[in-house]
């Protein structure tokens, strides 16, 4: 019997890359969706590589054919749109199992109103719909996040946090609880809110940045205005952005949820630190 086929969307991205890397590395059939086949490079294993668009449920049906198990990751303007994509071609070809990659807080007071948290309460709430097993995973802050902010120039991270504490999240934990909701039974019908061990403050998560790669960093608490003209220019879509920056104001009033268990329950040991993600990324951070 062949083992069961696992289709990853977004596998160009931070955790759908993770996600097929070990997928691949612990001996399972994967099939890595893309865009740009160009990318694949990216990916450095042995997957199959599908190319495919979620904005264009015309080339979807063969990229889900034959397909067992989905990790279905998406971003941009309008995640619920190409979720709702990825979920429709996956009913269509038979998909047994889908696991959805969503975030913390889109169900917070503080979040009300946001299209980015309206587009993941969509998408999670048509794929418990759909009438397929499914797993939700919703983690918090993206350790990796860093590699954006940080303004290696500047010797400075920008962003309206004030002395707002979060949760930094390290990827690869990340990937590795959909992999086991991907390959392992127990899983259907959950809904996983994963976070790294530590409640830090932004300050803080800078400081140790600065203290891992050997440089002096300041945290900078930017007007939001001045924060959202730079993501206008990094070519973040405006619903992003504003998501972002109503995230940021409950970062700053203390809003954030502290850490699960979550990440330690599901993958039977501690869920790696922000120090653990920063001695692994500390050449990268330097630039
Ligand atoms: N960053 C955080 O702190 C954080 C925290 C919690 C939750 N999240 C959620 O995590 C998700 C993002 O995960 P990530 O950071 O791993 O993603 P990412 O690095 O931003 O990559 C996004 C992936 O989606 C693909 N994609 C975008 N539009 C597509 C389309 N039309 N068709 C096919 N693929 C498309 C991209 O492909 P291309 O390479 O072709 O662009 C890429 O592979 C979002 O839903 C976000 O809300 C993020």
């Amino acid at each position: 019997m062949t083992s069961p086929l696992i289709l990853v969307t977004g596998s160009t991205g931070t955790i759908g890359s993770e996600a097929v890397r070990q997928l691949v590395q612990g001996g399972h059939r994967v099939r890595a969706m893309m865009r740009d086949p160009a990318k694949a490079a990216k990916l450095r294993n042995a997957a199959e590589i599908v190319t495919a668009d979620l904005t264009r449920p015309e080339t979807l049906a063969s990229a889900f054919a034959g397909v067992d198990k989905a990790f279905v990751v998406s971003n941009g303007a309008d995640i619920a749109k190409l979720e709702a994509n990825a979920f429709d071609a996956a009913k269509k070809a038979g998909v047994k199992h889908i696991v959805k990659l969503s975030g913390r807080h889109h169900d917070a007071d503080f979040m009300a109103g946001a299209a980015l948290a309206r587009s993941h309460n969509e998408s999670e709430e048509r794929l418990r719909g759909l009438g397929i097993a499914w797993t939700i995973l919703r983690p918090g802050l993206f350790a990796s996040n860093f590699l954006i902010w940080l303004v290696r120039d500047q010797r400075a991270v920008f962003l309206p946090v004030g002395q707002g504490r979060d949760t930094p999240t390290d990827p690869r934990d990340i990937a590795a609880v959909a992999v086991k909701a991907l390959t392992e039974p127990g899983h259907d019908g959950k809904i996983y809110e994963l976070t790294g061990p530590e409640f830090l403050s932004y300050a803080a998560m800078v400081q140790k940045m600065a203290e891992k790669i050997g440089t002096p960093l300041k945290l900078v608490d930017v007007p939001k205005a001045d924060a959202h003209a730079g993501m206008m220019a990094a070519g973040v879509p405006s619903t992003q952005a504003d998501g972002l920056l109503q995230y940021f104001d409950g970062v700053k009033a203390g809003h954030i949820y502290p850490p699960t268990q979550t990440i330690a329950e599901v993958l039977g040991r501690p869920p790696r630190s922000f120090d653990a993600w920063l001695d692994d990324h500390a050449a990268a951070l330097r630039g």
